[in-house]
């Protein structure tokens, strides 16, 4: 019953790494469609390959899968094989990022990037009825110059680029690093976003606030060591795009029965939730509901708070954003 509920739930994704939607039969394919070799011998042995215990044990592996991602149709082929599995978990809407940086590094043309995900998100708009827009995120393990070179390169695109963001290894490179780039963008008329206080500490999450100015913070979960941050990111009604079962495979928290989901609600917390990488952490947006709904005894109420809180916390304009939430309303409604 909650399991139907869960996935007729019209919901947002707001933190999404369209590379780290990159499933192993996906990464198999294009490795022997570009002739790339891969340090596997099977899909199997992919998978057993991701048990992570921090966020760099991850990004290690994540950013050698990449390797197979060459060419413009293979952005395009990952992105509709994401926007195809989220169609199935109710998702009608998904705020996508993707990391320049780690293909133009390889070789690989920007335009070739972002004229793959483009195509995918136009071709998910008429499979799906899905809307979709594109986070260009920094690398943080990177100098704020190359972020520099890299908001640059977008110049053409930047009418199809809706944020940026900064992901990537968080701790030792602050938000504050990226302050001039971050203005920047939001000079040229973009959002920003950034990744704070997943394994940095609430100082990072301040940084995040004050320094870059961002519009919602990724993760935020060490905000709840800090009680007046905590009270700061109610008043302000920011967002935080929580990624459940990433958290439990990166060892934000050591169960699942310890994620501090309805914690963050009960404090007037704007909370979302999100797959992050669904091909490396085990499941979908669908699957991290379901995770927590189980784990922490959310409710049908709950669920449909976490699912408007996506819409209000999405970059929709205002008009799209009520008639999404009128939708989780109607559905409750009708359940009641
Ligand atoms: N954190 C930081 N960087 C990332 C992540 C994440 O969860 N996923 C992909 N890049
Ligand atoms: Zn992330």
């Amino acid at each position: 019953m909650t399991q139907d509920f869960i996935a007729a739930l019209p919901k947002a994704e707001l933190h999404l790494h369209i590379e780290g939607s990159l499933e192993p039969e996906l990464m198999f394919a294009l490795a022997a469609r570009n002739g790339v070799a891969i340090p596997y011998a099977s899909v199997e042995e992919v998978r057993a390959a991701y048990a992570f215990s921090n966020l760099q044990d991850f990004l290690d592996i994540y950013y050698a899968g990449a390797d197979v991602l060459r060419t413009r149709a293979d952005f395009h082929d990952l992105a509709v094989a994401y926007f195809d599995r989220a169609a199935a978990d109710g998702v009608v809407h998904a705020e996508i990022m993707f990391d320049p940086q780690t293909h133009t590094a390889r070789g690989i043309p920007f335009a070739e990037v972002i004229e793959g995900l483009l195509s995918a998100m136009a071709e998910a708009e008429a499979r799906h009825g899905m809307t979709s827009a594109l986070i260009m995120s920094f690398l943080r393990h990177l100098s704020e110059e190359e972020a520099f070179a890299t908001l640059e390169e977008a110049t053409p695109w930047l009418e199809r680029i809706t944020a940026v963001g900064l992901d990537s290894s968080e701790v030792g490179h602050p938000p504050e690093k990226f302050a001039r780039v971050f203005a920047a963008a939001r000079g040229r008329g973009l959002k920003l976003v950034a990744h704070a206080g997943e394994e940095g500490p609430p100082e990072y999450v301040r940084q995040a606030l004050d320094v870059l100015a961002v519009d919602r913070i990724d993760h935020g979960n060490r905000s709840l060591e800090d009680a007046a941050l905590v009270e700061r990111l109610a008043r302000e009604g920011m967002t935080l795009t929580v990624c459940p079962l990433s958290n439990l495979k990166l060892c934000v928290v050591d169960r699942i029965e310890d994620h501090p989901i309805d914690a963050m609600l009960a404090q007037g917390l704007r909370a979302t939730i999100n797959s992050d990488d669904p091909a490396y952490f085990g499941g979908y947006v669908a699957d991290n509901y379901r995770a927590v709904a189980a784990a922490r005894g959310l409710d049908r109420h709950a669920l449909a708070t976490l699912a408007r809180n996506s819409f209000t916390g999405s970059f929709l304009p205002p008009d799209a954003i009520a008639a999404h939430v009128a939708r989780v309303d109607a559905m409750m409604a009708a359940a009641a």
